[in-house]
């Protein structure tokens, strides 16, 4: 099988296919340019609610920042009510000027399971359908593809990606991610991989596999085993934006390994931190950076103090001192490679849901409230 050399969202066209998957706290603007910085991708905003945005949350909108360098402005929605949802579509691409957008049927987040939303909500076909009718039909004069990215289902005994993948086709949607886990799963376990081959096979629309890729030749494996025509990059790339390099190579038929030296992640390090502080100014940046140090330490040996220092940074000043004390010939560790990295918890003996959510299949008499700040993504 040949590899796919590019993705076709709709009317986008993204030159690799690969996806950075939406992340909480982790993929904003600044982010998303030091992975852009590396090599080409679509490369989604952090997740905003439907009810934040309608409803001017200042939170949310400030959220939606993009970098001056981004041209492909592509976001994440969250919500459960079908007209929220249309009038956030409309809003991000009549204000925002936004180029695609996902929606999020996948967070496993307690919060918003409880709530009927995220991961929890495909289990209602009906509900799962008029909400994505309504955002294609809000971004369809803007001519901006809609998405939407899913998990398995709410556990082994209520699988939804079939029916799902199915509904997202019929209501217009550009593409499916599946995260090849239920919601009960979180982060546990191993991905299917199968269940992506066999959405892959199911459907018309382009499927987009997402689930433990740690390296480019993951990613390969996965679009040869499931047919899937593009990846979605979570965890691999926390700590190693350099993955984008090596995706972008290995779907251009190259393949690369990049194993930063401890200088050359130093000045990875340094490079992240400064545009977390341009986007967000000096202290919020480096308290932003601190999450980071950690995922770009892993396997080295820097010390705890090392460690411990990095993890207080209050100035790019600082910053630079503590770098200049790393050993900068350190190579890297290459027990990393093809390791799990950033959260993995474990399963959940039950998922938290409305009363009586999986006696019926439908959801459209479902009244649902929806917080305008649903947290944590996922
Ligand atoms: C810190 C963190 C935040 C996340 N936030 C979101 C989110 O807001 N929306 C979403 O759809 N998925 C979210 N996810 C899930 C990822 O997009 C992805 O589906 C998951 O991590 C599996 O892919 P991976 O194995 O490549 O990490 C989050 C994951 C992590 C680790």
């Amino acid at each position: 099988m040949s590899l796919p050399s590019s993705l076709t969202l709709g009317s986008l066209r993204v030159d690799t296919p690969v996806v950075l998957a939406p992340m909480a706290g982790i993929t904003n603007a600044a982010y998303r340019r030091l992975c852009a910085e590396q090599g080409a991708g679509l490369y989604v905003c952090e997740m905003i609610t439907s009810r934040g945005l309608v409803e001017g949350d200042q939170h949310t909108r400030d959220m939606l920042v993009f970098d001056e360098l981004e041209t492909t402005r592509s976001v994440q929605l969250y919500g459960t009510d079908p007209v929220y949802v249309g009038k956030a579509a409309e809003i991000l691409c009549a204000e925002y000027g936004v180029a695609h957008i996902d929606l999020n049927f996948g967070c496993p987040v307690p919060k918003v399971t409880r709530k009927g939303g995220g991961g929890a909500l495909p289990w209602k076909r009906g509900l799962l359908g008029r909400i994505l009718e309504h955002a294609v039909a809000a971004a369809a004069p803007y001519d901006v593809p809609v998405t939407m990215k899913t998990r398995k289902g709410i556990d082994e005994d209520h699988l939804t990606y079939l029916d799902a993948g199915r509904i997202a086709q019929e209501a217009g949607a550009a593409a499916i991610a599946l995260h090849g886990r239920t919601v009960a799963q979180a982060y546990s376990g191993e991905a299917d991989w199968g269940a992506i081959g066999e959405l892959a096979a199911s459907v018309d629309i382009p499927v987009l596999g997402n689930g433990d890729i740690w390296e480019a030749a993951d990613a390969v494996r996965m679009v040869e085993q499931t047919g899937a025509a593009g990846v979605v990059v979570g965890r691999g790339c926390l700590g190693r934006p350099w993955l984008f390099r090596d995706l972008a190579a290995a779907f251009g038929g190259e393949e690369v390994k990049t194993l930063p030296t401890l200088g050359e992640v130093a000045a990875m390090m340094r490079r992240h931190a400064e545009l977390l502080c341009q986007h967000m100014g000096e202290e919020r940046g480096c308290k932003e950076f601190r999450k980071h140090v950690s995922w770009y330490l892993k396997g080295f040996a820097a010390g705890g103090e090392m460690r411990r220092s990095l993890g207080l940074v209050d100035s790019l000043a600082a910053l630079d001192a503590l770098l200049a004390d790393l050993d900068v010939d350190e190579p890297f560790p290459a027990s990393e490679l093809g390791a799990p990295r950033g959260r993995q918890g474990s399963p959940r003996s039950k998922v938290v849901l409305p009363e009586g959510w999986l006696d019926e299949t439908d959801g459209l008499g479902c009244v649902l409230t929806e917080d305008a700040d649903a947290g944590s993504g996922g």
